[in-house]
């Protein structure tokens, strides 16, 4: 599988929320700074202008919260979304560069380190701050981290550091929890929909996954039963995606061995995964609950 690292990473001049280069496009608008929240932070973010309704519809705009949305998974997520005429609100560590030609992005955009209680707390109370009418009618965890030891070395169930074990956890299960119990309300408003983005690790023992980062998979995948069983009498359903090696930009080397042990004999792309975390987010799949949905080519038959 690929290793998401647990560092910032953007190519220079390249929007990491679009894949745009500077210069492709221009914003309707001025680009407005980063809108950022910060636990210090005693003053709010502007909020954000009224939105258009859906094309073609007197609904208002659906609106997704999406953790990790940077690069890999979660950009692929973005596009798929934005393309439905989806507002997307979008977290990670980066700021939204200005750069970047999404119109929508910044005013859209939360700076938040999910690794960080504070900064998870802080950045919940600003998505209920920015939502209007206080409806979500998803949230999507895809943040994730797999640390590694030196040289890029798996770090395994005897030698990881508690701390770091602590480290994986915070993001990779305790920040999905936190951010569903504490938009429940806004989930129930819109019946919605939640998808948490889990592992093929979670389910076995990986040659480059950490014991941490497999573990951590292994209870977010339980913890989605529970919620589902929590959360579906209040209307909200609670899915899993479990993407196997899917072809992001920081690949463990020797990934493509496995590709021969994989029926289908390929990576899978950001874009098959984001499909899925559509089809679980939309009415086509209104009576799905707690199921966790194998994205991997078969690898794990
Ligand atoms: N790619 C695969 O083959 C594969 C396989 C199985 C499971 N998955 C899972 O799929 C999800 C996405 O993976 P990916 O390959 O797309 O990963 P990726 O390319 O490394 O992206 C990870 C995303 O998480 C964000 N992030 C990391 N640490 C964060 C933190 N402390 N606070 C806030 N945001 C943080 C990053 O943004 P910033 O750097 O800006 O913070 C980035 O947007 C992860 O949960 C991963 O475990 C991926």
């Amino acid at each position: 599988m690929s290793t998401p690292t647990d560092k910032p990473a953007a190519e220079p001049g390249v929007c990491p929320f679009t894949g745009a280069r500077a210069g492709e496009g221009v914003p309707e608008t001025p680009a407005a700074p980063a809108a950022t929240v910060d636990a210090t932070a005693a003053a709010p973010a502007a909020r954000p202008a009224p939105r258009p309704k859906a094309a073609g519809s007197n609904e208002p705009r659906k609106t997704l919260l999406l953790t990790g949305a940077s690069r890999g998974i979660g950009h692929a997520t973005v596009k798929r979304f934005e393309a439905a005429g989806w507002r997307v609100v979008t977290c990670s560590r980066h700021a939204f560069p200005e750069q970047c030609p999404w119109g929508a992005g910044p005013e859209d955009h939360i700076q938040v380190d999910l690794s960080d209680v504070d900064s998870t707390v802080a950045a919940i109370a600003e998505v209920r701050e920015r939502l209007e009418g206080g409806a979500l009618h998803a949230l999507v965890n895809n943040a994730g981290i797999s640390p590694k030891g030196p040289n890029r070395t798996r770090m395994n169930a005897i030698d990881t550091a508690l701390d770091d074990w602590k480290t994986v956890f915070q993001v990779n299960f305790f920040a999905p929890i936190m951010l569903a119990r504490g938009l429940a309300a806004e989930l129930t408003a819109a019946h919605g929909s939640i998808v948490n983005v889990t592992s093929i690790a979670g389910g076995r023992v990986h040659p480059f996954a950490g014991a941490a980062y497999a573990t951590s998979k292994a209870a977010l995948a339980a913890l989605t039963r529970e919620m589902a069983a929590d959360f579906g009498p209040l209307g909200v359903r609670v899915n899993a995606i479990a993407p196997g090696e899917i072809d992001t930009a920081i690949l463990s080397p020797g990934t493509e061995k496995l590709v021969a042990q994989i029926p289908l004999r390929r990576l899978g792309t950001p874009d098959e995964v984001a499909k899925t975390i559509y089809f679980l987010c939309t009415e086509t799949s209104a009576y799905v609950t707690g199921s966790e949905i194998h994205i991997n080519g078969g690898q794990h038959v």
